[in-house]
């Protein structure tokens, strides 16, 4: 089924025009398990040539793919989809090895991603135009009439994140191709191999040559070129905000959408229910070790609130499972030793300077404890930066004002959680919250998929959401008809 095996030593290719090639250099970079070290494969170091060759790849098909009906593209998707499932088991295994992400999780990625691809080609079946009167602007006539339709944009960047090399590949790829766009999909190195197995789904479930190319490398080594390679038309990316940032400044008048950090406040009233709230906040900070762009990464709350909530935090907290991904662990080793480099850094400081643990605060090679710190003021650095870690900062404040405030002094703007039974303060506060979504009694998260899901500020440009993404990524176009109006 796999045909991006292109060698006897897990060496694996990228897609090109409907095959599998090696980088022209034949170089490759090695990828191993952050599970247990091991080496899971190679993946090619592709090169500027090979970006070349994918790019101008990619043009060369785009009539072909924009002229074929949109059933007809909705079908790939369809059968895509039941491929992702039926081999949904030997993906996760996958993904698990290679994000050291949770099987269970894993497994939901993969048939969340079918479910992403059937709804898109569901929602790509209603893309209609639309026939606009002249005679309904002052001076317009009848016979003028414009004809509008939705086009694609050309050739679009698929840039992805190692927590979701699948599902947040497949939200550019589907929404671009769909749209009649072809893609060129730069995965992250550590999640590389799972893209590749996602980019042969889709070859085999009947995408034509050359919609898709992949094109796998270090960003800091190709990604610049990549980006500002002349042939791009879109670019869609989600990552960090120092990647998204840099992107943004080479991007020029290239089209961005830009899925980015966060640090996503959980705001607890008095009025809450205590339990409900922590299981939420819970769920939401340390799922996946907390390496969720939608984590819960700090608590908002009064005195008196805290005080309930410690407790209820602290005895959830001890009953994570923590270990290995193939056992359902859910704090696992970070993604690698940089990640937990930088996540223990945050806890040091916040010690340092008075915070008190609760649970946690240490460290076992990449994988990082449980962690719960009680008493974060706004000279942290935990306050403000976003660990990508298992981490959770109280931040105690005197109400709910103070509490709004410091939610909107961060730099980023991605959701924000608001825990209590009396919606009129729920809609009041949501009102007050710069950030792209806020969950009323929910932890942080970005699905369902056909939500509109966009971060403000740090956390990033442009709204994902199966409706929005295939917007973005199309544009209109208008043929004005002047008829002939008999009067002269
Ligand atoms: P990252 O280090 O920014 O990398 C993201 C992607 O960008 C990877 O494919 C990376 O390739 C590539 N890249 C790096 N430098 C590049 C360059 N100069 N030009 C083009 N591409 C380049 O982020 P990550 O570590 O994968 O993911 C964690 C971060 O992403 C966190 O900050 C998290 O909040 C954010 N994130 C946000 C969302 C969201 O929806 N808002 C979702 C997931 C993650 P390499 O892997 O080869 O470096
Ligand atoms: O960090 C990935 C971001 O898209 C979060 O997705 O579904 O875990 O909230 P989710």
């Amino acid at each position: 089924m796999f045909q991006n095996l292109c060698g006897k030593d897990k060496t694996y290719c990228n897609l090109y025009d409907g095959g599998w090639v090696s980088a022209s250099s034949n170089a490759y970079t090695d990828i191993f398990s952050p599970v247990d070290g091991s080496l899971m494969g190679k993946v090619p170091a592709m090169t500027r040539d090979d970006v070349d060759r994918a790019v101008r790849n990619a043009k060369e098909n785009l009539p072909i793919w924009a002229e074929t009906p949109i059933h007809e593209r909705a079908r790939v998707f369809y059968q895509a989809a039941e491929l992702l499932e039926a081999h949904a088991t030997e993906i996760a295994q996958i993904l698990t090895m290679e994000i050291a992400k949770d099987e269970k999780s894993s497994v939901y990625e993969v048939k969340r991603t079918a479910d992403f691809l059937r709804y898109t080609a569901d929602v790509g079946k209603s893309i209609a135009g639309e026939a606009i009167s002249g005679d309904n602007f002052p001076g317009g006539s009848k016979h003028k009439i414009s004809y509008v339709n939705r086009v694609p944009l050309g050739t679009v960047l698929a840039i992805s994140p190692f927590n979701y090399p699948i599902n947040l590949s497949i939200s550019k790829l589907a929404p671009a191709l769909i749209g009649g766009n072809t893609v060129l999909l730069k995965p992250a190195t550590q999640g590389a191999i799972s893209a590749l197995y996602l980019a042969s789904i889709m070859q085999e479930a009947g995408l034509p040559r050359g919609v898709l190319n992949t094109i796998t490398g270090r960003g800091s080594e190709i990604g610049d070129y990549i980006v500002t390679h002349p042939g791009i038309d879109f670019i869609n990316f989600t990552g960090s905000t120092e990647v998204g940032r840099h992107i943004a400044k080479l991007a020029a008048m290239v089209p961005l959408m830009l899925e980015l950090g966060g640090k996503d406040a959980a705001i607890v009233l008095p009025d809450a229910d205590m339990d409900f709230a922590a299981d939420n906040i819970i769920s939401g900070a340390y799922a996946y070790a907390g390496q969720r762009c939608t984590a819960v990464k700090r608590i908002l709350a009064q005195d008196d609130v805290a005080d309930q909530l410690v407790p209820r935090l602290l005895a959830r907290v001890t009953n994570l499972k923590v270990g290995d991904p193939r056992d359902n662990a859910v704090i696992v080793p970070l993604i690698n030793t940089h990640a937990a480099d930088f996540v223990m850094s945050l806890i040091d400081d916040a010690i340092a300077k008075g915070a008190k643990v609760i649970a946690g605060g240490k460290r076992n090679g990449n994988l990082v404890e449980p962690t719960l710190i009680d008493h974060v003021t706004t000279e942290m650095r935990l306050a403000w930066e976003e660990p990508f870690g298992p981490v959770l900062p109280i931040l105690r404040v005197k109400d709910t004002q103070e509490a709004i405030d410091i939610a909107n002094q961060s730099e980023y703007g991605l959701q924000s959680s608001v825990f209590t039974n009396n919606l009129h303060d729920a809609f009041f506060i949501a009102n007050q919250l710069e950030v792209g979504t806020v969950q009323i009694n929910n932890k942080t998260e970005r699905g369902p998929d056909h939500f509109p899901f966009l971060g403000i500020k740090a956390s990033g440009m442009g709204t994902q959401g199966v409706k929005y993404a295939i917007e973005a990524m199309t544009r209109p176009k208008a043929v004005v008809f002047n008829l002939d109006d008999h009067t002269h």
